[in-house]
């Protein structure tokens, strides 16, 4: 089998910034046969020394800090601020994942409280590993994403097989080495590289693989769990965020928060706004305000400043000429362009159109992208109606000052969550954060994600 490699360009300059291995079935064999070896005495360490390879694995990434955000603006463009921000948050989440792992506890069960019951049995529960987890990233956050499944699992006993994105492979590959770095055995944490649509079959159907932990596109997601059959899974996959914003909204509020939740790193986020649905009475206004916020951004190439940039190039061309197809198609379906529309390679600008209707796709598809669509509603049932006729079911945020309202609506919405006067995010990361309908499977955050990747074992005594 001839040794390849695949180049990795930077979205910013499209030069090779690295290149990594395209592994071949014999190499991925390997990899997850080492996972395997290695299981047995990962799994029967203490808690406690699971715990301190985390605390070191956070100490060395923010020693790398410069290093490793440098890697990220180049890899996947994002603006230095954010790369900074993002290994800084990693950090913080292996440290509190690890902390979390002090506290979980395991209980016992007398039986003598049931009808039947017996008062010379009870059970006791305790909490081990599910074996080696296949954790697959995407390359919007290739370090807090990987972490996020990473640092749970290890915690939890368990070995792992890392697939990072390609396009953000060399960042997931230096993550690694700080695991490495923090005297993980061998084995225990095994990087797998190579394109998805070449080796992601192969991997997600290995039968050394006990669970898999992916975060992706919703139809990378569904391809998988097709794949998958009986193995265990934990998905967050794409959404169609809705911001909901009533008659008696702040408006200046909801204007900034729109615009933040929607174009930052250029809309390349799964919790980023991805549609508004206005009242009738306050769309116009609101629309002004959001439009001078846009005016406002930051747009351009990351590489040449130390500070913010909002709006970035994309991840690549592809990814360009589909958001540029959903503007074209809402335009000529009637759509008002009030800013951007204009493109320089894969760099979009920071796009607002009005007047979006249901008959068209960027009512209703993630465009992953600069754009925000507005799209207009008689009463709040209407709105209502219209965020769940979504496939996805990822966030939507309400604004509104009163708060009856808010929970009233909060309750009506197919989300995993709802923010009340806030853009939709993800975190912090020690909360739940899910996806029902197409945009997951499970509960992601720090404890759910150590239960996730955990399972009870009972055992009974009989006296
Ligand atoms: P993607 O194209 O679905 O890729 C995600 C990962 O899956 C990559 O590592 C990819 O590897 C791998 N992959 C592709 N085909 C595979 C296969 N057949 N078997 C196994 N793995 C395979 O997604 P992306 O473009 O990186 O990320 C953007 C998408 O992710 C958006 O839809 C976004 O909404 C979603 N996302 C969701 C969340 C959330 O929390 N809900 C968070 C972040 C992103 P290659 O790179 O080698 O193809
Ligand atoms: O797309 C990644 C998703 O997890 C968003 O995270 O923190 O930008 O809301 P955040």
């Amino acid at each position: 089998m001839l040794n390849r490699t695949i180049d990795i360009y930077s979205p910013l300059t499209n030069e090779v910034i690295g290149n990594v291995k395209a592994m071949s079935k014999e190499e991925v064999d390997e990899s997850i046969k080492k996972s395997r070896e290695a299981l047995t005495e990962w799994r029967a360490k203490s808690t406690a020394d699971r715990m301190e390879y985390l605390y070191r694995a956070s100490e060395i990434l923010l020693e790398r800090k410069e290093e490793l955000a440098d890697l990220i603006v180049k890899e996947v463009g994002k603006d230095r601020k954010s790369a900074y921000s993002e290994v800084e948050r990693t950090s913080e989440l292996i440290h509190f994942t690890a902390d979390t792992a002090k506290n979980l506890e395991g209980r016992s069960i007398p039986t003598e409280t049931v009808l039947g019951g017996s008062k010379n049995k009870f059970a006791i529960i305790q909490r081990e590993p599910i074996g080696v987890i296949l954790a697959i990233s995407p390359f919007n956050y290739p370090v807090n994403l990987a972490a996020s499944k990473i640092a749970p699992a290890l915690v939890g006993g368990n070995t792992v097989i890392f697939k990072p994105a390609t396009q953000g492979s060399l960042s997931g590959i230096m993550l690694a080495e700080v695991f490495q770095a923090a005297g993980l055995p061998d084995g225990v944490l095994n990087v797998v590289t190579g394109k998805g649509s070449e080796i992601g079959d192969y991997v997600v159907t290995h039968p050394g693989i006990n669970f898999i932990n992916f975060t992706g596109s919703t139809k990378v997601g569904q391809h998988i769990a097709k794949e998958a059959k009986m193995i265990p899974l934990l998905m967050e996959l794409g959404g169609k965020d809705a911001a909901i914003v009533l008659e008696d909204a702040d408006l200046e509020l909801a204007a900034t928060q729109i615009v933040a939740g929607a174009f930052s790193y250029s809309g390349q986020r799964c919790t980023a706004i991805k549609r508004v649905i206005a009242l009738d009475k306050i769309a116009e206004e609101l629309q002004e305000k959001i439009n001078k916020k846009v005016a406002s951004l930051k747009v351009g190439n990351p590489q040449y400043t130390e500070g913010s940039i909002d709006v970035v190039p994309l991840i690549d061309d592809k990814s360009a000429d589909y958001v540029e197809g959903l503007i074209t198609e809402a335009k000529e379906k009637g759509a008002k362009l009030l800013c951007g529309g204009t493109r320089e390679g894969n760099l979009i600008y920071p796009t607002v159109l009005d007047y979006v209707t249901a008959d068209m796709r960027i009512a209703w598809e993630e465009p992953f992208g600069p754009v925000l669509p507005i799209i207009h509603v008689k009463s709040e049932d209407e709105a209502v109606e219209l965020a769940n006729q979504s496939e996805y079911g990822l966030q939507s945020a309400v604004f509104t000052n009163n708060i009856h309202k808010a929970f009233e609506i909060a309750s009506k919405l197919e989300v995993g969550t709802v923010q009340i006067n806030n853009k939709t995010e993800r975190g912090p990361d020690h909360l739940p954060f899910l996806g029902i309908k197409n945009s997951g499977i499970g509960v992601q955050g720090i404890s759910y994600s150590i239960e996730a990747m955990t399972r009870i074992k009972s055992t009974v005594i009989n006296v």
